[in-house]
């Protein structure tokens, strides 16, 4: 608790740039969350909440919004499905890292929450895309590879 004015740090160790909505519905928060009228802060809110939420609706209604028209968004997506180490995000965060026309900053998140997943099948991906003609990416998927085989080193 706090009086207000100092932004929660969340269960995942982050301040959050938008406070979780008290929303618990996830097909609520996914409507919200794709909805392309609604300000980028409630957005965000929901966000935030379907990631405290969990679980594999929760990360299939993150998934969905990155066919959202805002690369900031997209980003965030990509963060907090990092944060949620779960695997089922994967396929939708190769996607984003493939796709060339995608947004650098959004690809460069995607191969972070790639290494703090910490699933070995993401190497391939992480591998092909190390000499990507943008530096972030190319950075973003070696410190990717570094983690993997940093957890792998210290869990044997
Ligand atoms: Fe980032």
């Amino acid at each position: 608790m706090n009086d207000g004015n100092i932004p929660e740090v969340s269960e995942f160790g982050s301040v959050d740039p938008a406070p979780p909505s008290n929303e618990k519905d996830v097909e609520t928060l996914k409507q919200v969350l794709n909805d392309e009228t609604e300000r980028m802060f409630v957005r965000m809110r929901a966000v935030f909440a379907l990631r405290n939420i969990g679980g594999k609706e929760a990360v299939e209604a993150l998934c969905s919004g990155f066919s959202s028209a805002s690369a900031l968004l997209r980003h965030e997506l990509a963060y907090v499905l990092g944060q949620m180490q779960d695997s089922r995000a994967l396929p939708a965060l190769n996607r984003r890292l493939e796709d060339l026309d995608e947004h650098v900053m959004v690809r460069h998140e995607a191969a972070e929450a790639m290494g703090a997943i910490g699933n070995r099948n993401s190497r391939e991906i992480l591998n092909r895309f190390l000499n990507d003609p943008s530096v972030e990416v190319a950075e973003s998927c070696e410190v990717a590879l570094d983690l993997l085989n940093h957890h792998q080193t210290i869990n044997e």
